[in-house]
């Protein structure tokens, strides 16, 4: 039997603790199958890249595409045109997409109008806000998926208003907390508060980088007001996203703040490093989706600067709580959580076997491909490369 051939595409920060643990457990299964790695190059520098690698395990890419930052048209269209020519001449049997970056509606955009099937990690997640590009990508990437492994049940609702046929979804659990679980033990073993100068429980992690917030001075000022608030009570500890570094240079709140030693600011941290500070810090204050998870699992109050989140169980059965953007909300939220909060539960299959769950349905998908008439996507191949 010829192996099946995998496909894997990552592209931004948030999916390299996505892949990580899938291609763990296809160690040891090369008779079954072949895989290769894609990296798009949509983030490159060393701190929101490379240091993933290193620390999560993963293997050094086979192909890098290199198309790095632009509009998102520009950046869609580079990744795709760039990723076609891999697909067409390395013919995986299965291209593999996670989360919602660009990466991964451009991926999965040209691999299934190449008629290559699509598994999409991370599906069914909704905001119901097209403001955010992630759910344009989020809808899109669904569409073009044969097979969805979702993290929550509230997917499965999503995914089937949006016609999706039952048979292609599965319910695997949340490889980002596979990750979290294998690494946390050596994270906190690194003592990274201290290296910061910061007493554990004394400090709130603060992440800020999606464009409603901080591609606006005014909107990221309003934000400033209420964590100069929240930084009477602790610590705010801020590693930067490249994209915020530019609206902190003009806050004067941040200034202020900065100056007396309230708001202390660092370089964007490997994953062991974030992974350490945030779980001995008192709080998460965020607009990231990512960490939304992360604190659930952890037992760390989140409070999301959001109007909505796509991850509705970190708030039915985790740590998380939206707080908007009105700086008054924001306060409230926080004085809530600091006075006091509630244990939180581990949404089901949150358990760290998500990524084997993954690999049981690839074997199956390998299975159903040696007995189905693989003939005519090669076929389809075929022409669309002539
Ligand atoms: C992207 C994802 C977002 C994810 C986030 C995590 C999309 C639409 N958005 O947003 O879902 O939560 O990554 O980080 O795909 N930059 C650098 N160095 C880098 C990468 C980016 O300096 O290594 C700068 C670029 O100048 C760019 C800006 O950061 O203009 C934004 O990068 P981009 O990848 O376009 O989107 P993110 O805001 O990072």
């Amino acid at each position: 039997m010829t192996p099946f051939r995998l496909l894997f595409v990552v592209g931004a920060r948030p999916n390299f603790m996505k892949v990580a643990p899938i291609l763990r457990k296809l160690r040891g299964e090369a008779s079954l199958f072949q895989w290769r790695l894609v990296h798009t190059g949509q983030h490159y520098d060393a701190a929101m890249s490379d240091v993933f690698f290193q620390q999560l395990g993963i293997p050094k890419p086979d192909d890098h595409l290199g198309v790095g930052s632009g509009s998102h048209a520009q950046q869609t269209a580079a990744i795709m045109a760039a990723f076609e020519p891999l697909v067409l001449d390395w013919r995986p049997d299965l291209v593999v997409v996670v989360g919602d970056v660009n990466s991964t509606i451009a991926c999965a955009l040209v691999a299934a109008k190449l008629r290559t099937r699509v598994a999409h990690v991370e599906a069914g997640l909704r905001s119901f806000d097209r403001d955010m590009p992630e759910e344009i990508n989020r809808l899109l990437t669904d569409q073009l998926s044969d097979l969805l492994f979702t993290t929550e049940e509230s997917a499965l609702t999503n995914l089937s208003a949006e016609g999706i046929a039952p048979e292609k979804i599965h319910f695997v659990g949340n490889v980002m907390i596979d990750t979290l679980l294998t690494h946390l033990d050596g994270a906190r073993a690194r003592g990274v508060p201290a290296q910061y100068g910061l007493t554990p429980g004394g400090y709130a992690v603060l992440t800020l980088h999606r464009p409603s917030n901080v591609d606006d001075d005014r909107a990221f000022e309003r934000l400033m007001t209420a964590l100069a608030e929240i930084a009477r009570d602790a610590t705010l500890v801020f590693p930067v996203h490249p994209r915020t570094r530019p609206v902190i240079s003009r806050s004067a709140v941040a200034a202020s703040l900065i100056g007396d030693g309230r708001l202390q600011l660092l370089d964007p941290l490997g994953y062991l490093d974030f992974l350490g500070l945030m779980s001995d810090s008192r709080a998460a204050i965020t607009d990231s989706g990512g960490i939304q998870e992360e604190t659930t699992v952890l037992g760390i109050p989140c409070l999301t600067m959001r109007e909505n989140t796509e991850r509705p169980v970190t708030i039915s059965h985790g740590t998380n709580r939206l707080v908007g953007t009105d700086p008054d909300r924001i306060v409230a939220g926080w004085r809530e959580v600091r006075d006091q909060h509630g244990p939180a539960r581990v949404p089901p299959l949150w358990d760290g076997h998500a990524a084997s769950r993954i690999v049981e349905v690839l074997r199956r998908e390998a299975g159903e491909r040696d007995g189905a008439p693989v003939a005519d996507r090669t076929a389809a191949l075929h022409e669309v490369a002539s």
